[in-house]
């Protein structure tokens, strides 16, 4: 508790209007990576409480859009469209789906990540499996070209995932922004410019 109270992200995000510290991650990411461009159509995976899909609506503009999804309820956002739902199911990928239409994304996001036991034996296998339902639907639902930022713990299968996105994607970085806490094994794949086929 103390360490959220005295953390200098917490505190910003409540001076800057932001609804959690992860809105610093992100735009850690778009400083170093430049993700958003007006304009794009982006998908938020696990966006609760809304720091990313906050960020994500103000860099898109009026003329893009972002899709916003997670298991728990969120507070509207201006310019997000928000589904609640748990992305393992086949009918969340199907509502995505029909929402998306025919025109792809340019951008797919994703910090999701499972409520943890404690056993890493469990943790691990978990929250790799929503990374690889993530990449898939980033592969899917992305434009030639395009772009996907997901969280991946460090641990079995991250390699795996790593390797995956070099071959699906030009260019591939591992990213811990300053936000993201030194004892946390998270880190951000960036994956940019989607190959055809
Ligand atoms: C670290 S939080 C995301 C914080 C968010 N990026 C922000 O800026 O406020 C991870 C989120 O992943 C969501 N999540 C975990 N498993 C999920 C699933 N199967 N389907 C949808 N959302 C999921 C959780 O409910 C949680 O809100």
């Amino acid at each position: 508790m103390s360490r959220h109270v005295n953390d200098p992200y917490v505190k910003r995000a409540q001076a800057e209007g932001y609804r959690s510290r992860a809105a610093y991650k992100l735009l850690d990411l778009q400083r170093r990576d430049r993700l958003f461009r007006p304009g794009m159509r982006v998908a938020d995976l696990g966006a609760a409480p809304g720091g990313w899909s906050q960020v994500a609506a103000e860099l898109v503009g009026r003329n893009g859009c972002v899709l916003a999804l997670d298991l728990l309820a969120m507070e509207p956002i201006d310019g997000v469209e928000i589904l609640q739902c748990d992305f393992r199911e086949e009918s969340a990928l199907a509502a995505l789906r029909q929402l998306l239409g025919d025109e792809p994304l340019d951008l797919v996001l994703s910090d999701m990540a499972p409520n943890v036991s404690g056993m890493k034996a469990v943790d691990q296998p978990r929250s790799i499996y929503l990374v690889e339902l993530a990449v898939e639907f980033a592969c899917e639902t992305l434009k030639p070209g395009g772009s996907l930022a997901v969280k991946v713990f460090h641990g079995e299968g991250f390699d795996d995932v790593l390797r995956t996105l070099r071959q699906r994607f030009e260019k591939v970085v591992s990213r811990k922004p300053d936000a993201s806490r030194s004892v946390s094994r998270e880190a951000y794949l960036v994956a940019k410019g989607l190959r055809v086929g």
